[in-house]
């Protein structure tokens, strides 16, 4: 029966028992066991959401580490982890879908005045707003992958022109897409909204820093749901006191749960979310994580094992 270590933020066992459940349906004979007991010396494979990696890294028996979640960064950090386990991370349609409502619902709130209509309601004002129009809006989506490519695919649907920034060059049918530093620094002057959805890599860490926001177009619309190291928070926060970002959606943070005296919390055209646009669900994530284990079981390499040297 194999034996895996499991730990989810706060070690929570009721998390724990519904994981195995949801796990045992696909494949009966697996056992989970907190990452933090004695039973976790015996583990073959551990599926971990920001656990210690210390303890992970004690445990002699591992073959290979999943992510519970689409990113792996909090398993790569500081290089803790030998080179040679594999890391394998969820791909979930489900998931990539949850990120697209977040994302539009961002943008519209944005493309609508949402927040301009809600303010002139609490001083009872009935006057419209300056619409914009939406057929002219640039949209860049910053990593098309598992995730970013389905936004950016619904973007267009609603009727934006929608540009893609990736390490390779993709081909995705009514949207143009770009590859390069060069690429990206023309995709920051030319759109009006910026959407994050990068991984946490070396390359992509404080990649939205001053001389990206500084190049941007005055009332621009920053979105971040990618990771919050992607962000220099205090440039952010300038660019959008000055009014040159004129809206910022967050999702990610330095540091989570984002602290009480970060300076986020108060700056009115910033909106914060608490690390929830696409949540990992059990049920629709349930069969790919017991096919890994089911792999690692059988000395295979499972689907969606990440590339060590790329970081994502
Ligand atoms: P993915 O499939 O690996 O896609 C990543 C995309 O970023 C790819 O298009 C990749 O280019 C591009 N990329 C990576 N490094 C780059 C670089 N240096 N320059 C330009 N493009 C680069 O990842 P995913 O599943 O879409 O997830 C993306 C991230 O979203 C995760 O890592 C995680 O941080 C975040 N996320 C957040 C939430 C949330 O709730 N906020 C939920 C899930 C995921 P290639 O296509 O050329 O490889
Ligand atoms: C969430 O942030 C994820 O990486 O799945």
């Amino acid at each position: 029966m194999p034996i895996i270590a499991f730990y989810s933020k706060d070690s929570n066992l009721e998390l724990q028992n519904e994981w195995e459940n949801r796990l045992q349906v696909h494949y009966p004979l697996l056992n989970l066991v907190p990452l933090l007991s004695n039973e976790a010396e015996n583990a073959i494979t551990a599926l971990l959401w920001k656990a210690p990696l210390d303890r992970v890294k004690k445990l002699n028996n591992l073959k290979c580490l999943i992510s519970l979640g689409q990113g792996v960064d909090h398993i790569l950090k500081d290089n803790v982890i030998d080179k040679k386990i594999p890391v394998v991370r969820i791909v979930d349609p489900f998931m990539a879908k949850s990120m697209s409502h977040w994302v539009i619902m961002s943008v519209l709130n944005f493309t609508r005045d949402t927040f301009g209509y809600h303010n002139q309601q609490k001083n009872k004002i009935y006057k419209n707003r300056k619409e914009i129009d939406f057929t002219t809006l640039k949209i860049a989506v910053y990593g098309i992958g598992a995730i970013g490519s389905v936004v950016a695919k619904d973007l267009k649907q609603l009727g934006f022109k929608v540009h893609g920034w990736s390490r390779t060059q993709k081909k995705i049918p009514g949207i143009d897409c770009f590859v390069g530093t060069d690429k990206f620094r023309d995709l920051l002057k030319y759109c009006d909204i910026h959407i994050c959805l990068l991984p946490l890599t070396l390359e992509t860490n404080n990649i939205f820093c001053n001389s990206a926001f500084k190049i941007m177009k005055h009332g621009s619309c920053f979105i971040n749901a990618g990771r919050g190291e992607q962000v220099v928070e205090e440039h952010l926060i300038e660019n959008c006191k000055s009014g040159h970002i004129s809206s910022a959606i967050l999702d990610v943070y330095r540091k989570e749960p984002l602290p009480k005296k970060s300076k986020l919390w108060d700056q009115e055209n910033i909106r914060i979310w608490p690390h929830v646009a696409a949540e990992t669900n059990p049920e629709t994530a349930a069969k790919q994580i017991a096919n890994a284990i089911e792999c690692i079981e059988n000395n295979k390499l499972p689907p969606n094992t990440i590339a060590r040297e790329l970081g994502y």
